[in-house]
């Protein structure tokens, strides 16, 4: 009867997932949608802790270790997101997807020794050919949950600033014969399992490749590999439901292995890359002296805070593109108060979203909807592209790679191919920005020096600050 309590509990966890993983993909629903799920992660929890029964029909009994381990786990989970700034979300996610990573290799460790010691008393071939299934698991678990720790430790440490890209010639190759090492010796282990010191190389040459494997990709595509690490623990943690036979723990893995999968291909998509070209390519890591990388060319021209008003009170439609600079001056706010102000002077106000603007997924719409901005006011990149010739304005915030025009223009760009906001199609383009130092791609941006695009000096949030009282003013 228990038994089937915990089965109805996992049942509607895993529904919570589903349900709560639909809700992620919008804005308006998303904190609901990471409750309900959240919900059922705890419900699930909390029934495996009080209900499970092993084969023996013997319960938990270490409540001890349990609660402490949940409390010190909750608190610091509880801290740490509550204490992170938006632009260090990344980092964040990278840290937890690591200790997910972790969780999954320690289970296939742990499990591996349980066989090892029942292999000691019986390690007939009859045995073996039963246990060998397992064992798969368990090796596959370790090499998948080992690499996803690893890389995922590297890539927190790129992007907080405390660990370069590093490379080296052949590196890619080396990468290739450790793989095909780790994954010779989990063979090795399946046919004999009874070479448990495999267990540990396996474990050791996947930290190394996982290493390895994150070092020479480039700060700028940071994110895409994180998104591919997490789907790597999803994978790892569906290893641990199907060695448990846990059912929520499987749902709730191959969830996360197939929204990180998905999620990796559509920021691929958005930056018109392939997986090869991001874990490959180097892009916006050891920067490469570009055509136009050679420090600011030409004239740009810059307007007032007075002139940027008075162009902005007087047009019918202003386009505001947000960008990284607006999520790292934390403007959101004053953002918005432009937009009403603009609003109450009759003039239309959208935004304009670029799928990569800022450093992760939905970055732009998160930040935006957290100052109120109405999401009928926020449109994709397609939409936004038509309608830039219609704009009398179009005000560029803390925006650079994703308004480059050497996207379309320039083959040597590392970002040729990728799809830009074609913002120099409406009549005047205000850019503001601290300096004319480029964006996370390390590259020039000839559109500040284009005849119609004007640069507004300064940090996002004051210059909104200003742009609004002296919009009032007009
Ligand atoms: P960036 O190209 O990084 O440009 C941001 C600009 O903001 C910088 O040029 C910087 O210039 C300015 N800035 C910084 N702090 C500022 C402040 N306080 N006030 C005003 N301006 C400030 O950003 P983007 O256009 O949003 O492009 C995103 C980049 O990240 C792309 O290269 C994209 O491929 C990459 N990326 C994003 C994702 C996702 S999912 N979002 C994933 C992978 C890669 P100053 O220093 O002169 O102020």
């Amino acid at each position: 009867m228990e038994l089937n309590i915990l089965t109805l509990i996992y049942l509607i966890a895993s529904v919570t997932f589903i349900i709560g993983l639909k809700m992620l993909s919008n804005p308006a629903a998303a904190r609901k949608g990471n409750l309900v799920a959240a919900g059922g992660m705890t419900l699930a929890i909390i029934g495996t802790i009080f209900l499970y029964k092993d084969d023996a029909g013997e319960r938990l009994h270490n409540y001890g270790w349990i609660f402490a381990g949940l409390a010190i786990g909750g608190i610091i989970g509880t801290l740490a997101a509550k204490k992170v700034k938006m632009t260090a979300m990344p980092e964040m996610v990278s840290l937890f997807n690591g200790m997910g990573g972790a969780c999954a290799a320690l289970i296939s460790l742990v499990e591996f020794n349980h066989i090892a010691h029942q292999l000691s008393v019986n390690n007939s071939s009859e045995y073996i050919r039963q246990i060998q299934p397992t064992v798969l698991i368990i090796a596959l678990g370790l090499i998948i949950g080992s690499v996803s720790f690893a890389g995922s430790m590297i890539a927190w440490g790129k992007l907080n600033g405390r660990i370069k890209d590093f490379s080296f010639p052949g590196q890619n190759i080396l990468n290739l014969v450790f793989l095909a090492i780790a994954l010779g010796a989990a063979v090795y282990l399946v046919i004999d399992p009874t070479q448990s010191y495999l267990l540990y190389v396996i474990l050791l040459i996947s930290l190394v490749y996982g290493v390895l494997f994150v070092m020479p990709i480039g700060g700028a595509d940071m994110p895409v590999v994180i998104s591919l690490l997490n789907s790597f623990t999803g994978v790892a943690a569906a290893c641990g439901g199907f060695l448990y036979d846990n059912k929520v723990m499987l749902t709730g893995g191959i969830l996360v292995g197939a929204a990180g999968t998905l999620l990796t291909m559509l920021m691929c998509k958005a930056m018109n890359r392939s997986l090869k070209n991001v874990l490959i390519g180097s892009f916006g890591g050891n920067k490469t002296q570009v055509a136009g990388d050679a420090g600011p060319q030409g004239h740009f021209k810059e307007i007032s805070l007075t002139d940027a008003a008075m162009v902005m009170s007087y047009a019918n439609k202003v386009i505001i593109v947000p960008g990284y600079g607006l999520a790292v001056a934390q403007a959101q706010h004053s953002c918005h108060e432009l937009e009403k102000i603009l609003n109450d002077k009759g003039v239309e106000v959208i935004y304009a979203i670029h799928p990569v603007a800022g450093r992760m997924p939905g970055h732009m719409n998160v930040l935006l909807a957290e100052a109120d901005v109405a999401y009928e006011k926020l449109q994709e990149m397609e939409q936004a592209n038509d309608e830039f010739k219609t704009a009398d304005v179009v005000l560029i915030l803390g925006a650079n790679d994703v308004v480059n025009p050497a996207a379309k223009t320039d083959p040597a760009s590392p970002i040729y191919g990728m799809p830009i906001l074609e913002v120099e199609q409406a009549k005047t383009v205000i850019v503001n920005k601290r300096s004319m130092k480029p964006g996370y791609a390390g590259i020039e941006n000839d559109l500040f020096f284009q005849p119609k695009t004007s640069m507004l000096f300064g940090d996002a949030k004051k210059v909104l600050q200003d742009l609004c009282a002296e919009v009032k003013n007009v």
